[in-house]
């Protein structure tokens, strides 16, 4: 797909990857919707790339449903859906010192996560079945999933987040088999450490350890590193029902 000129919407696009992300596709012609949380970062940065931003939480089906109605009135129907939108938790799923993990932020790492990136890939694809086919093969759009390394690899107290994520990465195959009678793929992209607000929670042992574990080279990735490959993504068509790990060799 050409990305000139064309919708593109990002969820948690006010900060971290999201951010590179909204860069990255700003600068390759994309008309930009950032849906997050976070307003007024949101508002900032669509102010620097001459996009919109709306209000959204990912976790709520209305609000995802209002957000796309949005954006679609502002840029038209977005061919591309790239979901950055998420969260972490740390905690043990038990331990003499912690007791039981809380039901409370576990089920709430599977609705932001799991269940906000499925609700904005039903209602990103609703609105494209309907756009005209940009070519001879038939694409309408294509829809980014950011994963996890941690859906095949997680450290101890991540239970939670790796399920969230593995399940994002189970989805893929079944998604992109709904979507390609409509011409629409489906990718997910799993990423190692990179240098986001989120990443900047954890503190220096563990950050220690992680990258020890990278092959080449022994640092934390760039948002702009996961930009550059959902435009790769965006523009090369045989790129479909896979997930795509970009983490330097970690293992
Ligand atoms: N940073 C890393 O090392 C790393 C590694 C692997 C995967 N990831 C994944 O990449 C994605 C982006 O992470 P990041 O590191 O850029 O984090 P970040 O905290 O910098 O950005 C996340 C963005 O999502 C938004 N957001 C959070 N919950 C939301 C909700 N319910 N509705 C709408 N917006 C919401 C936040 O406001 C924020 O703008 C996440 O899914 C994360 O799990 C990050």
């Amino acid at each position: 797909m050409n990305i000139q000129g064309v919708a593109a919407v990002v969820t948690g696009g006010a900060s971290g990857i999201g951010a590179g992300v909204v860069r990255i596709l700003a600068q390759a012609g994309a008309k930009i919707a950032i849906l997050d949380r976070n307003i007024e970062l949101a508002e900032t940065l669509a102010k620097e790339v001459g996009g919109v931003a709306v209000a959204c939480d990912v976790a709520k089906d209305d609000s995802v449903q209002k957000a796309f109605a949005a954006a679609q009135e502002k840029n038209g129907a977005a061919r591309i859906l790239v979901n950055c939108a998420g969260i972490d938790t740390a905690r043990k799923i038990a331990s003499h010192k912690t007791g039981a993990h809380a039901i409370g932020p576990m089920q709430r790492v599977i609705d932001v996560n799991l269940v906000g990136t499925l609700s904005c890939c039903a209602h990103a694809s609703t609105a494209m079945l309907d756009l005209e086919v940009l070519d001879d093969d038939g694409e309408r759009g294509v829809l980014i999933n950011i994963a996890s390394i941690a859906a095949f690899n997680a450290p101890n107290g991540q239970s939670v987040y790796a399920a969230s994520k593995a399940g994002v990465v189970g989805a893929t195959l079944p998604l992109a088999r709904d979507l390609a009678h409509y011409g629409i793929r489906v990718v997910t992209i799993a990423p190692g450490l990179f240098d986001t607000p989120l990443a900047g929670t954890m503190d220096d042992k563990l950050t220690g350890q992680l990258l020890r574990r990278t092959l080449f080279p022994k640092r934390k990735g760039r948002p702009e590193e996961i930009g550059a490959l959902v435009q790769h993504i965006c523009e090369n068509q045989m790129l479909n029902a896979s997930t795509i790990r970009i983490d330097a060799g970690f293992f």
